[in-house]
């Protein structure tokens, strides 16, 4: 078996990936895997912008933002690691614009800020301009900016690998196991890092704006791994994915002055949201929507979406605000928004759960904060948690940038003081996948990938989505635990080496039904309404019981555990305002 040797090995190309190998570059030999070309990665899909307090565009403090991000996370979040990256905001965009990424301008030639939901000045008095951006396409710029950087610094890139396993020896990670998808040859990453940066986990259901890659795969090998995910039943459903598709329409559109209608033309966010309206957090935002598709206030024949509307803007403001939009909605649903509103409805859109990470990026493993020796997790495969129970719009570049760059700082850190020789590797971790993979291959009877993964999506869509209950999670953790014994006896028909994308998604839907497993158990548990979980039979807060953070371990043979951790309210005891306590926008 081939093995390749570099000090680190990140796994994953986007946005996170891509700052920390910039920030160990130069000093550290460090190398980025990924399964897709790095452009490709989904930080690319990202449109409305990423956030600051600049105060280019009116009054900002960090503390603020810090504010606002606590309570849109429904007082979830770990307040230190909020209060990090909020101050650290400024400068990280200033770094960004000095790599040359092209944000949009203000006549002053400062970088323009445009209002997000639930960013507001001086704690929830008025919307703020905080969000800076490059048109609609920010992802899209900063990625290409930063693979820009690492290829300047000689970042090794291996695009079109897939990862398989963590190599580890005494407990420790060394190193991973990954397949090169064009040769379909097994081989080992030794190192003596690795930072696990592969993303969200949107697929696992049926309507998201999230790109086929985004199959949790990092979430799936921590599990396997013994390593817990922490905060899992809290997924984002973004307001505005395009009618039947669930591509993104990004919120930027209201923040420049676009109207959310029910069928009756009503502007229906005065109702739920009275002060900040079309700018309230997403989970109020879809939950919002649904309520008047109860009602039965919603559009079209089948009274099934909401509108969009974009005819109060400039032809001239949409072209050069939002060109991006534009053309979605008139190359897939034939609206052109200068003209008619956009039928929109919820979309499955970010994961707030993840790896427990601290805000070094280094993995933790249990509810004492003990740390996994040798990895790191940044991005959205990570909770570090920022965003706590809902994350507000624009803050998940923010934190890909900031968390990204301070994993590299560390792991500079770690590498210069504490191991001068990677630990010895124990190549079992490569033999048994390449035993996996052959077994895979060999099966001749089974279902395929497709059928399985389509009765997942189906059952996170109807039981685990924006409205939960008991009945229909436990018949959601009940359905999933059979998908996983499907996916266990499942078939490959290809049995080709080259590009073999049938054996790919077999291994993905491994890790989807297993973290899907942890989505609804977590939900299940967690028997109150916080954020984006909202439990139609337990309709309020509880601090009391549940101002916890959950933790959810895979055992073995299928079963699982569940524990908490505590929640940092360090915030809290230094300014009263972030006391949890009930949010009213
Ligand atoms: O609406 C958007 O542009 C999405 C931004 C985000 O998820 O932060």
């Amino acid at each position: 078996m081939r093995i390749v040797y570099h000090d680190v090995v990140i796994v994953g190309s986007g946005l996170a990936g891509l700052r920390a190998a910039v920030e160990i570059a130069g000093k550290h030999d460090v190398a980025v895997l990924s399964k897709l070309h790095p452009l490709r990665s989904h930080s690319g899909a990202a449109q409305g912008g990423i956030s600051a307090a600049l105060g280019n565009a009116g009054e900002d403090s960090p503390l603020w933002h810090a504010y606002d991000t606590v309570k849109g996370s429904d007082f979830l979040a770990d307040q230190y690691a909020v209060e990090v990256m909020c101050n650290d905001a400024p400068r990280a965009i200033i770094e960004l614009e000095h790599m040359g990424v092209p944000f949009s301008r203000l006549e002053s030639g400062r970088i323009a800020q445009r209002p997000f939901g639930g960013h507001t000045s001086n704690y929830g008095r008025a919307p703020v301009r905080r969000t800076c951006y490059a048109a609609d396409r920010t992802g899209h710029v900063c990625l290409n900016t930063l693979y820009e950087q690492s290829l300047l610094r000689n970042v090794s890139f291996y695009a079109e690998y897939q990862v398989l396993d963590l190599c580890m020896s005494d407990g420790a990670v060394n190193g991973v196991v990954a397949t090169d998808l064009k040769t379909g040859e097994i081989m080992i990453f030794h190192a003596r890092s690795v930072v696990l940066a592969t993303g969200g986990y949107g697929k696992a259901w049926k309507t998201t704006s999230n790109a086929f890659a985004n199959t949790g795969d990092g979430l799936g090998i921590a599990l396997d791994n013994g390593i817990p995910l922490q905060d899992m039943e809290f997924v984002q459903f973004h307001p505005t994915g395009l009618y039947q598709l669930g591509i993104l329409i990004t919120e930027a559109a209201r923040g420049e002055g676009g109207i959310l209608r029910n069928g009756e033309g009503e502007r229906f966010m005065e109702r739920y949201a009275p002060s900040i309206k079309d700018l309230a957090p997403r989970d109020i935002v879809s939950r919002s929507i649904y309520e008047e598709l109860r009602y039965g206030r919603g559009a079209g024949p089948l009274k099934d979406h909401v509108l969009l509307d974009l005819t109060g803007l400039s032809k001239k403001a949409i072209a050069e605000k939002l060109p991006e939009i534009e053309s979605f909605a008139k190359t897939y649903l034939g609206v052109d928004p200068v003209q008619a509103p956009i039928p929109v409805q919820p979309t499955c859109h970010y994961a707030m759960g993840g790896i427990p990470s601290d805000v070094n990026g280094r993995v933790t493993r249990d509810s004492e904060g003990s740390e996994v020796s040798g990895l790191w997790a940044i991005g959205e495969v990570a909770c570090v948690s920022v965003h706590g129970a809902n994350r507000l719009g624009s803050n998940s570049l923010l934190d890909l940038i900031v968390f990204g760059r301070r994993a590299g700082k560390d792991i500079n850190r770690y590498l210069d003081r504490v191991c001068l020789a990677p630990l010895p590797l124990d190549i079992g971790r490569g033999l048994q996948a390449v035993r996996q993979v052959d077994a895979l291959k060999r099966r001749r009877t089974g279902e395929t990938v497709h059928q399985i993964r389509s009765d997942l999506q189906r059952v996170m869509m109807e039981y685990v989505s924006v409205f939960r209950d008991e009945e229909g999670l436990k018949k959601a953790v009940g359905d999933i635990t059979l998908l996983q014994e499907r996916a266990a006896r499942l078939k490959v028909v290809d049995q080709g080496r080259v590009f073999n994308t049938e054996l790919l998604e077999a291994i993905e839907l491994q890790h989807m039904v297993n973290y899907s497993k942890a989505v609804a158990v977590a939900a299940l548990e967690r028997k109150e309404s916080r954020g984006a979980h909202s439990r139609d039979d337990y309709p309020k807060r509880d601090d009391g019981s549940w101002l916890r953070h959950s933790l959810y371990y895979f055992e073995k043979g299928g079963g699982y555990r569940y524990e908490q951790k505590p929640v940092d309210l360090s915030l809290a005891s230094r300014y009263s305002m972030f006391v949890p306590k009930e949010r009213k926008y």
